[in-house]
């Protein structure tokens, strides 16, 4: 962790003058012969989908500390721009985000937690910018069409509506737009978004395109003056720190619009630190973002932990402030967008990069990495070997406007090994007449910069990891901070808390919302599903109300054993009460309800009636029950096909179901 001592580690802090190995070269750094590009920031992106869901039931103090470590400048990440999914009611890589409007009259501005996170992240730094991304679209926007370019004006009304509704109800300026994350685009549509955006008086809002690839965007920017014009950035996703040169020859800002996507511990630094560099270095890419912002979902949902930190405990309170975060801090907290890179970039030759910017008025932030082939591989693209050589001298030689700089304040971080450091401040290096040297360590990230910054004051450690607290209930009653009810992950479908004023027993409910299947981003399932809880969970009971308002049927399970694009394929124990007239009840091993456990009929009203639905799992044996008591089902199976795996429940369709008093206990 930083520290407030001056002398922190000497981790990184290799002697010259004992080195090895005899490779020193001279660097220069000047402002004469002009300067780089812009720099635009480094970002994290929450979404894409779901992946900020349990931050927002943390309990204060520990949820104010984690947005302090994201968002607050100078202290932890201080990241430099926000990009959150447009929710589209369907999944998006680890649960589904609502959207703005669920049907075509239907506008609502608070659903979900983006709009939170937002104006969280501006209340730290008002001049944070913001980026909105959509990965699905609600199924009406297609119009009957599972495609979202066909009726290019209601799309982009769509999604221009979502900017006015974060203006109008936030006060909130989004200052980056996309078309479709890692889809297909479309010129006709790209160039109508643009003019929705301009006839709304959006003309500052930037269109980052394609969110996908480099080649078939710059083909069509170089075929068409117009959407040449239409486009701001050209986006591309995990890029492998290059740019296509046809990018490059459209003369657009180019940005790794997505990138990271790997486990936070030391690789996962060591891969954010090469790739911040890198990225400018060989591809000119002028901003970085990481997906995901922060990880704030379930360890057993796809791509575990691949956020800047990790918090996703809000039960216990826990978080882990991961070492991207300090990473990040290396840049950011010495730079601002609107900072230009100099010319002085480039690789070391000893291995290693170094990237210098200026903030034009003399100011100067050098940042330099040395991570080596082993410790920094991202989860993709593969990265081609390559060599650091231990114990390398670097000397930089300053000139033009950083000719006079007598001296640099340095910070040093290592993430591998068990002499491990973490933005730690070291004494100032001294330049002498221009010049000075530095050894740079294997795996090693230093910051040297004119920017004079004290070590941040951490906060107290957070409380301790715990399990999901068992038993668990949930009424659904409120008060809640966001349209979800805390620690339900949807993951196909959307559930909203609810309030029936005309209800004696049922005011407060949890509603499955959606009535028509998504233009999806993965292949959602047809059930609707939401999980909770514990992985871990295997001898449980799981009971709650449900009530099918018109037709269809809903389910409670456990054991399941997958959430995310995969989720089509759950399996577990999932207990369903349907509107049919064979068979009222099934008991399945799978989300799909292809594997019947057992069924039947029984005497019941299903539709517009409220049935409490319970279900055990012990060992190889399966009991379900109904209302108060009356067994339907106790099977014993050695073949069922999970052992352990969430709580959930949901919907048999697109349909609207309710459902309350839910409850998860160890089965006795
Ligand atoms: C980080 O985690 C990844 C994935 O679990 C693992 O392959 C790698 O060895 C870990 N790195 C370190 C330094 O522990
Ligand atoms: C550096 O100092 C010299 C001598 O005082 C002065 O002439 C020169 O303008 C200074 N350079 C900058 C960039 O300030
Ligand atoms: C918008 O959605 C929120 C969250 O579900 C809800 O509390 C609110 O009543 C809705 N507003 C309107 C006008 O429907
Ligand atoms: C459900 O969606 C409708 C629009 O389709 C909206 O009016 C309502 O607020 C949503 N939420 C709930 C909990 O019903
Ligand atoms: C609200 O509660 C009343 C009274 O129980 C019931 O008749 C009505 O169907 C409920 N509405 C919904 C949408 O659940
Ligand atoms: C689940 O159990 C495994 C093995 O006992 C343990 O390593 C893991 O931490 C547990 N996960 C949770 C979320 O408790
Ligand atoms: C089903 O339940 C209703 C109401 O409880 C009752 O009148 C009817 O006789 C029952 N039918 C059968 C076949 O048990
Ligand atoms: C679940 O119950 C079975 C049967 O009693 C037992 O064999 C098994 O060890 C239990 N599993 C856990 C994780 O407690």
């Amino acid at each position: 962790m930083a520290s407030n001592t001056k002398y922190g580690s000497v981790v990184c802090l290799l002697v010259l003058g004992v080195l090895t190995t005899p490779i020193a070269s001279v660097y220069t750094l000047t402002d004469q012969g002009g300067l780089g590009a812009r720099f635009d920031g480094v970002g994290g992106l929450s979404g894409g989908g779901a992946t900020s869901r349990l931050l927002v039931s943390y309990p204060e103090p520990y949820r104010s500390q984690i947005l302090d470590y994201l968002f607050k400048p100078n202290f932890g990440a201080a990241l430099q721009i926000l990009k959150v999914e447009i929710g589209g009611d369907a999944q998006s890589t680890d649960g589904s985000e609502p959207s703005h409007m669920h049907s075509a009259d239907d506008q609502n501005y608070t659903r979900g937690y983006e709009w939170w996170l937002m104006r969280e992240a501006k209340k730290r730094n008002p001049s944070i910018k913001l980026y909105g991304l959509p990965w699905a679209f609600p199924g009406w926007v297609g119009g009957g069409e599972a495609f979202p370019y066909h009726r290019p004006e209601t799309t982009a009304n769509y999604i221009v509506n979502w900017i006015l509704g974060a203006k109008t109800i936030h006060g909130l300026t989004i200052d980056y737009v996309g078309i479709w994350n890692e889809r297909i685009h479309d010129v006709t549509y790209i160039k109508t978004l643009r003019k929705t955006l301009d006839d709304n008086d959006l003309g500052h809002v930037m269109i980052v395109a394609p969110d996908g690839g480099w080649v078939q965007i710059s083909k069509d920017i170089m075929a068409d003056p117009e959407l040449a014009a239409a486009v701001d950035i050209i986006g591309s996703h995990y890029p492998g720190t290059h740019s296509a040169p046809m990018a490059q020859q459209t003369g657009k800002t180019l940005w790794s619009s997505e990138d990271y996507s790997t486990y936070n511990n030391g690789t996962g630094a060591s891969c954010w630190a090469r790739i911040l560099n890198q990225n400018y270095v060989n591809g000119h890419m002028t901003s970085t973002i990481s997906w995901n912002l922060i990880a704030s979902y379930y360890d057993d949902l796809p791509f575990p932990r691949a956020g800047l930190m990790t918090a996703n405990q809000p039960w216990s309170g826990h978080y882990e402030v991961s070492d991207p975060i300090w990473v990040t801090a290396h840049t950011t907290h010495f730079t601002s967008p609107g900072w230009q890179y100099l010319k002085g970039v480039g690789h070391l030759d000893g291995g290693g990069s170094y990237v210098s910017l200026t903030d034009g008025k003399g100011g100067l932030t050098i940042v330099i990495e040395a991570m080596t082939h082993q410790y920094s591989q991202c989860v993709r693209p593969l990265l081609p070997p390559y060599d650091v050589k231990s114990g390398q001298v670097a000397t930089f030689q300053l000139g033009g406007a950083f000719e006079n700089i007598t001296r640099l304040h340095r910070w040093d971080s290592k993430f591998i090994g068990s002499l491990a450091e973490h933005f730690q401040k070291q004494d100032d290096l001294l330049v002498s007449g221009g010049k000075f040297s530095i050894a740079v360590a294997e795996n090693c990230l230093y910051t040297l910069t004119t920017v004079k910054e004290d070590a941040p004051k951490l906060y107290p450690n957070p409380p301790k990891s715990a399990p999901f607290p068992l038993p668990y209930k949930a009424k659904f009653d409120g008060p809640a901070d966001s349209s979800e009810a805390p620690y339900f992950a949807d993951q196909t479908g959307v559930f909203e808390l609810y309030v029936n004023e005309s209800s004696s027993d049922h005011v407060g409910t949890l509603r499955q919302n959606l009535t028509e299947r998504p233009i999806v981003w993965c292949n959602d399932a047809d059930s609707a599903i939401s999980v909770i809880g514990d992985y871990n969970w295997s001898n449980v009971s799981v009971s709650c109300d449900v009530m099918v308002e018109s037709g269809g049927g809903a389910f409670v399970a456990a054991r399941v054993d997958r959430g995310g694009c995969d989720v089509r394929q759950a399996r577990g124990v999932f207990f369903w009460l349907l509107e049919d007239d064979t068979y009222n009840w099934i008991v399945s091993s799978d989300l799909s309800r292809n594997h019947i456990l057992g069924q039947g009929k029984v005497n019941a009203t299903i539709v517009g009636q409220w049935h409490k639905l319970t279900l055990y799992a012990k060992g190889d044996s399966v009991a379900g029950f109904l209302n108060d008591g009356k067994v339907l089902f106790d099977i014993t199976d050695a073949q069922l096909p999970t052992k352990n795996g969430f709580a959930a429940i949901g919907t048999l369709g697109f349909q609207k179901v309710q459902f309350d008093n839910f409850a998860v206990d160890k089965s006795k």
